[in-house]
């Protein structure tokens, strides 16, 4: 069930609740248990305000903002407050698909169509079906994917790649990007009626330096999982420290500033929060060679009791992870600093539940 701070409208015909998840933030609103959007009653009010509006319709909407401003986490909201709520929503990162395999990935394809179609493949349309298809990094798709989208976008029709069938699916299309597409349509790299087509209703999602209320909601956020998940207990920044924390730019945006107070919770030991460490840290390096990181304190044992062997490896491997900045494979990578097969250390953190990206930067 979807559940929203009570200041905020509910999906149609929806329940009216509050969340437990949103409720110590003030002005949270949740999406999914332990994903809320922060800041939704302050920086981020006029942004909610607008998915709210748009949620119910099935019209296309173009999340735009800088990387790590919360356009994926604002489409799971949208997509949550739509009535295709109890529907599915995927999520295709249209940059990180070779282009010779696009069509296949978005339409699906029938058996023997090239070479390697061992089987019928659905793709991502006919997997959406009935919810929601987020398409990610859309700037990215090749012009060729580009025209065979917005025929669909134009159609709501499609053919699998080696089929004749013309088929039919009931999916609303959410797209993002970080890219300026009105310039990049300038410039002849992304088609102007597509461009048009997506951007019926658009939405922006202001950069965390220009909404500097949020950054201590946020922080205390990130603080509160950060220690929980490290130690079972939550912690806090002090007002020093979130006024430091307001001082720096936040290239990074929310994943940035996630990953800081993560990293204050690991050299604090999961005790309290190093914060000035953690945010020199954050500043450009030249190189993200180990040598050049700040040195990490090892973990204060627990007080209470001892670690568990999967919080005592879950806390290594964040602290690697967080020395890195989220890379795993390589010399120097996490993997290799712990002296693990990276496809083994994968299969370590999916079981732990350690989520790489937000380390990255
Ligand atoms: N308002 C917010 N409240 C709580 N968490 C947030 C908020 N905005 C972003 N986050 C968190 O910050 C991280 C980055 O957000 P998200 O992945 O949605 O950004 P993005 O704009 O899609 O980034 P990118 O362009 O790099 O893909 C995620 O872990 C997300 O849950
Ligand atoms: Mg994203």
């Amino acid at each position: 069930m979807v559940a929203v701070s009570s200041h905020l409208l509910s999906a149609p015909g929806g329940p009216r609740s509050v969340d437990a998840v949103a409720e110590p933030l003030g002005n949270g609103v949740s999406v999914q248990r332990d994903d809320v959007v922060v800041g939704a009653g302050a920086g981020l009010a006029a942004v909610v305000s607008r998915i709210e509006q748009v949620a119910p319709t099935d019209v296309p909407v173009l999340l735009e903002g800088e990387t790590g401003s919360g356009k994926e986490l604002l489409a799971r909201l949208l997509h949550t407050r739509s009535q295709r709520a109890g529907g599915p929503m995927i999520r295709v990162n249209c940059g990180a698909i070779p282009a010779e395999l696009i069509d296949s990935e978005l339409f699906g394809h029938e058996r023997g169509s090239f070479t390697g179609a061992t089987g019928t493949r659905l793709g991502w349309f006919e997997r959406a079906d009935g919810g929601t298809l987020f398409l990610d990094e859309v700037a990215e798709l090749p012009l060729a994917a580009q025209v065979r989208l917005l025929r669909v976008l134009q159609e709501g029709t499609f053919t699998r790649v080696g089929g004749t069938k013309d088929l039919r699916v009931s999916v609303r299309v959410v797209t993002a990007t970080h890219r300026d597409l009105r310039a990049m349509c300038d410039e002849g790299s992304f088609r102007s009626d597509l461009w048009y087509r997506i951007g019926v209703f658009t939405v922006q999602i202001p950069p965390l330096r220009d909404r500097p209320e949020d950054i201590a909601p946020l922080a205390t956020h990130f603080a509160r999982k950060s220690g929980i998940s490290l130690t079972g207990v939550p912690l806090a920044p002090t007002s020093s420290e979130l006024d430091a924390l307001r001082e720096y730019s936040w290239p990074g945006n929310v994943r940035e500033l996630a990953a800081v107070v993560e990293r204050a919770a690991i050299l604090g030991g999961g005790r309290r929060l190093e914060i000035t460490a953690a945010l020199g840290d954050a500043r450009p390096r030249s190189s993200t060679h180990l040598a050049a990181a700040p040195p990490a304190q090892p973990p204060a044992p627990p007080v209470d009791r001892l670690a568990t062997l999967d919080e005592a490896m879950r806390a290594h491997i964040v602290r690697a992870l967080a020395l890195v900045r989220g890379r795993i494979e390589g010399q120097g990578g996490t993997a290799d600093l712990l002296g693990v097969n990276p496809h083994t250390l994968r299969g370590k953190m999916r079981r732990l539940g350690i989520d790489w990206s937000a380390y990255r930067s």
